[in-house]
């Protein structure tokens, strides 16, 4: 009998990351991946080279001194908290835990594009809620659930809309699921967004709420894995057993821990995307292209049709901008771009102003 994968690993789409570079240039303005133009903080650079020492040894398995640091940081219980590979690891786990075969698995429309990936490795059905002018409807979200359902995948902000929904419905559909589904709100660009939504709060009084928390994005240290999920203590302990006994390498355990001891880095951090997202909004409205108000560190800019977004993009390309193509998150004529250095923004925003007056 011929080997064969699990049925549904076919119907996958592999992921495909943000493009990082373009044919003939060496160099480009990378705005394909919502990274930390600022880089990590000089704290978190520090602690990293500290374990250059220590590369023989394996790293802590409970990841007891990051739990300390995040819950003390949070005011949370640390049982309450699992460091994931990234916080992509910790979405899997979720879905892997708690979903099988047969089982559904609802997101919305524009829903960030792991979360049908991570339905269809356990087998489940992914299931799509409908959105509104890009807005995420909970109550759209509620309808789409059935008994079948087991979680339900929630960015806030979303990517790749950038848009927030109010804590007040947060709190609305955690009180509306019925107490077999898990909530789960994926909070990759949450510290971006302010006011905060409450998704903590959830977290940690709701037995059916999870939410998840990066290191990639705010604190700048994508490329070491790092994010961690918060959440009811069985829900938690469940994902905890399954995971990789050292599912976090040292370097990003140390990086982390002195990441949330630099609140200046943080602050600036944060304060640098509002001012720029702000800039990059504003400039881009002048040359006549569209972006709804965004909670993260990226824009969604509208163009008239998808035809425009493709020839702003290769226009771009040709400037060394990279930006993310859209077609696969059902926005064709859209592009989305991070709000980068204070160089890129400048030459993303000059680049579109060329191609819009052309
Ligand atoms: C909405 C969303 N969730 C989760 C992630 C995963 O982040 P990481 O695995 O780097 O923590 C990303 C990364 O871009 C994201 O955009």
């Amino acid at each position: 009998m011929a080997i064969t994968a699990r049925p549904g690993l076919a119907d996958i789409k592999p992921y495909k990351s943000g493009e990082a570079s373009i044919e003939g240039r060496d160099s480009v303005f990378k705005l394909s991946a919502n990274e930390n133009p600022l880089g990590p903080s000089p704290m978190a650079v520090a602690a990293f080279k500290e374990c250059l020492d220590g590369l023989n040894l394996y790293p802590s398995s409970d990841h007891s001194a990051l739990r300390e640091a995040i819950s003390e940081r949070l005011g949370i219980d640390s049982d309450l908290i699992v460091c994931g590979n990234g916080s992509d690891e910790i979405l899997g786990l979720l879905a892997q835990a708690f979903a099988e075969p047969g089982a559904e698995i609802v997101y919305t429309k524009h829903g960030f594009l792991m979360y049908p990936i991570f339905a269809r490795s356990v087998g489940a059905q992914p299931i799509e809620a409908e959105e509104t002018n890009r807005q995420v409807n909970v109550r759209d979200l509620l309808a789409a659930c059935s008994p079948r359902t087991r979680l339900v995948y929630l960015a806030n902000p979303s990517n790749p809309t950038g848009n927030r929904i109010q804590s007040g419905e947060l709190e609305w559909l955690a009180n509306h699921l019925p107490p077999h589904i898990i909530l789960v709100i994926d909070g990759a660009y949450a510290e971006f967004n302010e006011p905060a939504d409450g998704s903590l709060d959830l977290a940690t009084s709701r037995p059916n709420v999870v939410t998840t928390r990066t290191f990639s994005k705010i604190y700048g240290l994508a490329a070491l894995r790092i994010g961690y999920g918060i959440g009811p203590r069985s829900i938690m302990d469940a994902i905890a057993r399954m995971r990789a006994p050292f599912n976090v390498n040292g370097p990003a355990q140390a990086a982390a821990i002195a990441s949330l001891k630099d609140r200046e880095y943080m602050c600036h951090s944060q304060s640098f995307n509002r001012q720029w997202r702000q800039w990059l909004r504003l400039r881009l409205e002048a040359s006549g292209v569209k972006c709804d108000d965004s909670s993260a560190n990226f824009l969604l800019a509208r163009f008239d049709g998808a035809k425009k977004a493709l020839d702003c993009d290769q226009w771009l390309r040709k400037d060394g901008i990279l930006v993310r193509r859209m077609e696969s998150y059902q926005l064709p004529h859209c592009l989305r771009i991070s709000i980068g250095s204070e160089t890129a923004n400048h030459a993303v925003a000059d680049s579109i102003d060329h191609f819009m007056r052309r």
